[in-house]
């Protein structure tokens, strides 16, 4: 049996998700996938181009020359590009491809964490743990407004609030692989936890399951 350890986390926006994988991985020495940066590296090369956010052919042509080791976070968590990741994710044909790269990334030794919408359900269905992140729409919107205005002082909560919600119904409605949390996921709510706690919570279904499989 390989020692290949292979963490899936998923949840919506602004859940907390991404801090809970950078950790998990730091901890379980495994490297590390921010699946929503691939969609947000398409949206980001086609409003670049002037491409419509539906344009299919460009964005699988894009998708195929993204480096995984070469996305630019500063450059593609910038306002706006969240929402236009949402709009471009709804292209089965540009999900395809991005999904087999992202597996193949999770396949290789020693394992890996990867987060985003569909990692648990379509990416690693057979992922040794699978964590379903989410917390209540208002505590989302208020820690990422809080993380926004480190640059942007104005950041205004009821319109960072709107965008969540406008994301998440997109996400969770799509045809294809909508956001919604695998049957074997364990459900990590974190509206009352803080990071440290949510943290913990998530180490220890790890080992819980990783002592299952043995
Ligand atoms: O996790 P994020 O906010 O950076 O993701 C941006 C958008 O990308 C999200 O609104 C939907 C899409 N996405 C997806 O469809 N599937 C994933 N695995 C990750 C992100």
């Amino acid at each position: 049996m390989s020692g290949r350890l292979v963490i899936a986390i998923d949840g919506p926006a602004a859940s907390g998700k991404g801090t809970l994988a950078r950790r998990l991985a730091t901890h379980f020495g495994l490297r590390h996938l921010d699946t929503g940066l691939t969609y947000r590296a398409v949206a980001d090369a086609l409003l670049a181009a002037g491409a419509g956010l539906d344009d299919e052919d460009q964005a699988v042509g894009v998708a195929r020359t993204l480096g995984f080791d070469r996305l630019d976070k500063g450059r593609l968590t910038r306002p706006g590009i969240g929402e236009a990741a949402s709009r471009v994710a709804v292209m089965p044909r540009l999900r395809a491809v991005l999904v087999s790269m992202q597996r193949a990334f999770a396949e290789a030794e020693p394992g890996a964490v990867l987060d985003g919408r569909d990692i648990g359900t379509v990416v690693c269905p057979d992922a040794d743990a699978k964590i379903f992140v989410t917390a209540e729409p208002e505590a989302r919107a208020r820690r990422r407004t809080l993380e926004l205005r480190q640059f942007d002082p104005g950041a205004d909560e009821a319109e960072v609030l709107d965008d969540l919600r406008r994301r998440d119904a997109r996400d969770m409605s799509r045809a294809d692989s909508p956001l919604r949390p695998a049957p074997d996921a364990y459900l990590l709510d974190t509206t009352d936890l803080d990071i440290e706690t949510a943290f913990r919570a998530a180490v220890e279904h790890v080992e819980r399951v990783r002592k299952s499989r043995r």
